[in-house]
């Protein structure tokens, strides 16, 4: 089998959290066009169905589900709904989380703490538990979750290091696990993106333009990331190209992490 077969993933069921915009969209994307069948899940049916469009617009087979994964227990419904209705799918992109408060650590309220952990790390410890899981007993899955360069660095620019702390726990999370279900075909690997120029970042930005300009200067590339640069990593590591890759992290950042 050659390498180009190896990637592709037609017959694979991929199920991939927040896939209806941003980088959960443009990972849904490469997976549907490498071949995969799509399972997006996400908060607002509007945007599930304009997503949903969108990829059947390019003749990829995706279905929709309504979750809202604020929480773990709202993770154990969404997890509970795939595997009745789709059963044990053979990829999990653990793509849901996000910063969304800039409140430096001497002034964050416990919620507001717990509530970027539940966002960020425990809600993919559910579908990990439960998705990853149901994939053991067929001896062949794979798990990406989705981190941050801030698992590595405290970015200068925006506080709320909850989401520092979720992201790193992430990472270590994925390579305990990692280690735990290389004997079942299982692999759980990491992508730890940099700063994409998503449509919520770009309201971001719009109403901090001087921020846009400071992170900019400080990627050695001199620009964010477009999320189609994103879904061909998400598509090696989902493929049985990635079959020796295992507890990785892999930085998506344009070097940002190099200075
Ligand atoms: N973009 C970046 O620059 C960047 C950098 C580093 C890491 N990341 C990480 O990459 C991942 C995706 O980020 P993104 O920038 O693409 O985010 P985004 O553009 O804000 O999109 C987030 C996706 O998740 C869904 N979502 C958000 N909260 C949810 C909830 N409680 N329950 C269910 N679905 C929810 C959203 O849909 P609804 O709002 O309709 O639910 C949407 O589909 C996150 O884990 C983020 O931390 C992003």
């Amino acid at each position: 089998m050659s390498f180009w077969d190896r990637l592709q993933l037609k017959g694979k069921k991929a199920v991939v959290t927040g896939g209806s915009r941003g980088l959960g969209f443009a990972m849904a994307q490469a997976l549907g066009q490498a071949g995969a069948e799509v399972i997006i899940a996400s908060r607002s049916e509007d945007k599930l169905a304009e997503a949903a469009a969108r990829l059947r617009d390019e003749q990829i087979v995706c279905h929709t589900i309504l979750a809202d994964l604020a929480t773990p227990q709202g993770a154990e419904v969404l997890c509970q709904q795939v595997l009745e209705e789709h059963g044990p799918p053979d990829i999990l992109i653990n793509n849901v989380g996000g910063r969304r408060i800039d409140i430096p650590t001497e002034q964050m309220p416990l919620e507001e703490w717990l509530r970027i952990i539940d966002l960020n790390l425990n809600q993919a410890f559910v579908c990990t538990k439960m998705l990853g899981g149901a994939m053991l007993p067929r001896g062949w899955g794979r798990v990406i979750n989705v981190a941050s360069i801030c698992a590595m660095i405290a970015v200068p620019h925006i506080k709320g290091r909850s989401y520092e702390t979720a992201k790193a726990a992430l990472v270590m999370f994925t390579k305990a696990t990692a280690a735990d279900w290389a004997p079942y075909g299982v692999t759980v690997n990491a992508i730890a993106p940099g700063t994409f120029l998503t449509d919520t970042n770009r309201g971001w930005f719009e109403q901090r333009p001087e921020l846009q300009q400071k992170i900019e200067r400080e990627i050695p590339m001199g620009r964010m990331g477009t999320p189609e640069e994103i879904g061909p990593l998400a598509v090696l590591l989902a493929s049985d190209a990635a079959s020796y890759i295992t507890g990785s992290v892999f930085v998506i950042d344009g070097g940002r992490t190099l200075v």
